[in-house]
C-alpha cells in the first residue's frame, strides 16, 4: 500500500527531472541572415532552410560537435533537391553532411571537457559570406567572427563562383593541406588570418582562432553581421 501512496509524488518528480534534464542538455543557436540577399542556412546536425534577408532560424541541438553555415545561389525543387553555388551539401535542402568549399563555417563542440563548449568561425573550407558567432546568455564575452569582404581580395588561384576557396581543396597540393608531415599555417591561411584575426584559418589555429564558454550558453550565428 505504501508504494501506491507515494506513486503520484514519484511520477511528478520524474517528469520534473526529465524536463530539467531535457532543457539543460540541448544547446540553442539563433541563426540570423543579415545579408541583403537570401541564403540557405545549413546545419549538421539540424538540416537546412531558406532564410530571406532579415529572417531567423532557432536551432536546438543535442550536445555534440557540429557546423552551421550559409549556402548561396541555391535552387531546390519541391522535394528539397537541387544545388547551391557555394556550401552545397550533396544537393539537399536539409543537409546531412558538411558542405563543399567555399563556405564560412560556424563550428562548435558542446561540453567537451570541464563543462566547456568550444567554437570558431572557420575559413578552413574557404569563405562565402561574412559571419559572427558569439554567446547571447551568461557572462561569456568571447566572439568569433569574420566580417571582412574576402571575396573582393581573394587570390586569383582561389577564386570560385560566389566565394574564395581554401588552398587545400582548390590547389590540391599537400603543402596546403593538413598532413601528418606538416599541419601549419600557409601563405594562404595567413592571407585569411590577416583579413580575419578572429577566425580559424588552418587545422591547428586553436590558440587565436578558437573560443570557449561554459556549457549551457546559448549562441547567435549571424550571416553578414
Ligand atoms: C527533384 O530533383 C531531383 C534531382 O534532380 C529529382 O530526382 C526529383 O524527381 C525532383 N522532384 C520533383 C518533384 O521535381
Amino acid at each position: 500500500m505504501s508504494s501506491l501512496k507515494y506513486k503520484p509524488f514519484f511520477v511528478s518528480f520524474l517528469i520534473i527531472a526529465l524536463f530539467f534534464d531535457y532543457t539543460s542538455s540541448t544547446t540553442t543557436f539563433y541563426v540570423r541572415n543579415k545579408c541583403p540577399f537570401a541564403v540557405w542556412a545549413a546545419a549538421v546536425p539540424g538540416g537546412g532552410r531558406e532564410l530571406r534577408s532579415g529572417e531567423s532560424w532557432v536551432l536546438d541541438v543535442e550536445p555534440t560537435r557540429g557546423q552551421i553555415w550559409a549556402r548561396t545561389g541555391c535552387v531546390f525543387n519541391k522535394t528539397g533537391q537541387g544545388k547551391c553555388e557555394t556550401g552545397d551539401c550533396k544537393g539537399l535542402l536539409e543537409c546531412q553532411d558538411f558542405g563543399t568549399s567555399p563556405f564560412t563555417a560556424a563550428r562548435y563542440a558542446i561540453d567537451r571537457f570541464n563543462n566547456l563548449d568550444f567554437f570558431d568561425v572557420s575559413l578552413v573550407d574557404g569563405y562565402n559570406v561574412g559571419m559572427s558567432f558569439f554567446p547571447v546568455t551568461g557572462y561569456c564575452r568571447h566572439s568569433a567572427r569574420c566580417k571582412a569582404n574576402i571575396i573582393q581580395d581573394c587570390p586569383k588561384e582561389l577564386q570560385a563562383p560566389g566565394g574564395c576557396r581554401d588552398a587545400c581543396s582548390s590547389l590540391k597540393e599537400d603543402k596546403y593541406c593538413c598532413t601528418p608531415a606538416y599541419c601549419g599555417p600557409t601563405v594562404y591561411s595567413e592571407f585569411f588570418k590577416e583579413k580575419c584575426p578572429k577566425s580559424y584559418s588552418y587545422a591547428k589555429d586553436d590558440v587565436t582562432g578558437m573560443f570557449s564558454c561554459s556549457t549551457g550558453t546559448k549562441y547567435a550565428v549571424i550571416f553578414c553581421p
